[in-house]
């Protein structure tokens, strides 16, 4: 096992996004049985935490208009945790119906990102995860929050570590059992990384927290690392590197899982995931897709193997 640094945390979590994340912003509509057979391969590679589909509006987001059928199509009750995005009770409640178990809700940072993604300011936000909330809570439902725009807004630029460190706290006051912090246009560095995580850590401990980066601007990895340093031991991260925002122009992917697995699995941690499958489930939703498989090490594992890694940019 190889040494880790200074303040890592003992274990480490990966949460996987690509079904929601990752599709949300796929131009055509991705067929039902497309995204089942991604979730069904991602939980054969080790995956333990998965967030399969968004109960949001379909008129904001067409890919996910089939989030019930998605759900209602999952295997319940074995090793794999399943989440889905619920933006109000009225998405909550269709969640539930459909047989989840845990949701997550998602507040921003940036008043302008909170209006642009749902529509309302982030004190209306609130008020919309209250009910969500208590309801979650009579029925034993998880509920994981994020923050999105945690390191800069498509809209607004830079965005205070003290506004992160607000909506967080707020968060987790509510009684959401995990807070995702997500740097939703994959801008910050590990210096923003470190300076954002002082702030939220003031209120809330290193088990509450997760990172989600985004690799826009090729800080995923490093961002991830920064965490770790700060002793944050959960992590999002897309297949393949899938994915984007509708409301964050020029969003690319959530960092790879394949890449992240790969570093974890260097410092010694075991994740549980079996990264050759993981790559395969990643080469072949690229290849119906017709995308670029974005994770450099599904490319380097696959061309090892002589497999096609997916399609070329
Ligand atoms: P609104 O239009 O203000 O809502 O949208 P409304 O309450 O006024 O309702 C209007 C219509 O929407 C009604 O239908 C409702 O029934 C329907 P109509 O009467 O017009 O036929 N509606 C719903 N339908 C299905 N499911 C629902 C739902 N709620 C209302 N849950 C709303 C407000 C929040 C619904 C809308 O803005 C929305 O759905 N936004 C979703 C945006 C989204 O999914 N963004 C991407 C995910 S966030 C993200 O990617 C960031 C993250 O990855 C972290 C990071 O990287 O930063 C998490
Ligand atoms: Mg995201």
């Amino acid at each position: 096992m190889s040494m880790r640094p200074a303040g890592f945390p003992t274990g480490v979590q990966v949460f996987e996004v690509g079904a929601r994340d990752g599709l949300q912003n796929e131009a055509g509509f991705v067929p039902t049985e497309a995204k089942l057979e991604l979730l069904g391969r991602l939980a054969s590679a080790g995956l333990r935490r998965i967030e399969a589909t968004a109960f949001v509006s379909p008129k904001w987001v067409p890919q996910m208009a089939d989030h019930a059928a998605v759900m209602r199509a999952l295997p319940k009750g074995g090793a794999v945790r399943w989440s889905a995005l619920v933006p109000n009770l009225q998405g909550f409640e269709a969640a539930v119906e459909a047989g989840a178990r845990e949701v997550a809700v998602f507040a921003a940072a940036s008043e302008t990102f909170s209006r642009r993604n749902t529509n309302c300011s982030i004190t209306e936000s609130f008020e919309r995860f209250a009910p969500v909330l208590a309801a979650a809570r009579l029925q034993g439902i998880a509920v994981r929050g994020y923050v999105s725009c945690v390191l800069g807004c498509p809209y607004e630029g830079a965005v205070a570590p003290t506004a992160v460190a607000e909506v967080t706290s707020r968060l987790v006051e509510l009684g959401c059992h995990e807070v995702s912090l997500g740097d939703t246009i994959g801008i910050g560095t590990p210096g923003d990384t470190h300076e954002m995580l002082a702030a939220v850590l003031r209120t809330v401990p290193t088990g509450k927290l997760a990172g989600h980066f985004h690799d826009t601007w090729g800080q995923g990895l490093a961002n991830v690392y920064a965490a770790l340093e700060c002793g944050v031991a959960t992590f999002d991260s897309s297949v393949s590197g899938l994915g984007g925002c509708p409301y964050a122009r020029g969003a690319t992917g959530n960092l790879a899982t394949e890449d992240l697995v790969y570093m974890l699995q260097g410092f010694g941690y075991d994740t549980g995931i079996d990264l050759g499958a993981l790559a395969a489930a990643g080469a072949a939703i690229c290849t119906r897709l017709g995308r670029p498989q974005e994770s450099r090490v599904a490319r380097a594992l696959l061309a090892r193997r002589g497999t096609p890694p997916g399609p070329s940019r």
